[in-house]
């Protein structure tokens, strides 16, 4: 009897519960089907890369932006301050950048595009990176694609003539 006693109370102390669970889906009930809930999470930006070029536009821009109609886009490009094709080569630490930007917004910048000369690795001495402007932080980029087309160009892999 005791035990019986003790469900009893079990059960009224539940009661409360179960009265809200069926007053929360009576309210549910006018919105149809329950939906999956929804967690909220604060976007948090990727972070910054530390060696993105942030000094680019004060650099030595090349005389003529590439307009590409078929992309819609406009190119830039830029070269680091101390950086001077030498014989055909390009000094280790040099930085040459290439901005993406809609044709009819050029000053809309989407997307960096960026050369290192380092005289290591096996993309002919350079490293190929590409950063988000707004973040700047590196975006996926296929290093090796980007040097494929690249080894074809003139100057020590470089199209651009800066002078
Ligand atoms: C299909 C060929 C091709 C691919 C792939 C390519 N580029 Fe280029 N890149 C060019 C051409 C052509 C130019 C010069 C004119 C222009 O922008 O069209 C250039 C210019 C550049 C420049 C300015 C200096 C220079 O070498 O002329 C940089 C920096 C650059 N690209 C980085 C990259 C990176 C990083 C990637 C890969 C994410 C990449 N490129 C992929 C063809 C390519």
């Amino acid at each position: 009897m005791a035990r019986a006693g003790e469900d009893a109370r079990v059960k009224r102390r539940l009661l409360p519960l179960s009265a809200l669970v069926a007053a929360l889906s009576l309210g549910c009930g006018s919105l149809g089907q329950p939906d999956a809930p929804t967690v909220r999470t604060t976007p948090r930006p990727p972070p910054a890369a530390p060696d993105f070029p942030t000094d680019y536009v004060r650099w030595t821009q090349a005389p003529e932006p590439v307009q590409d109609e078929r992309a819609g886009e406009q190119r830039r490009h830029y070269a680091s301050p101390d950086a001077r094709p030498d014989r055909g080569g390009w000094p280790t630490g040099t930085v040459l950048v290439k901005v993406h930007a809609p044709l009819d917004a050029p000053d809309v910048v989407t997307r960096v595009d960026v050369r290192r000369k380092t005289g290591e690795g096996d993309l002919g001495g350079w490293t190929y990176e590409s950063f988000d402007p707004a973040t700047r932080a590196r975006i996926a980029a296929d290093a090796e694609g980007c040097h494929l087309c690249h080894a074809a160009a003139p100057e020590d892999g470089t199209f651009t003539v800066f002078r």
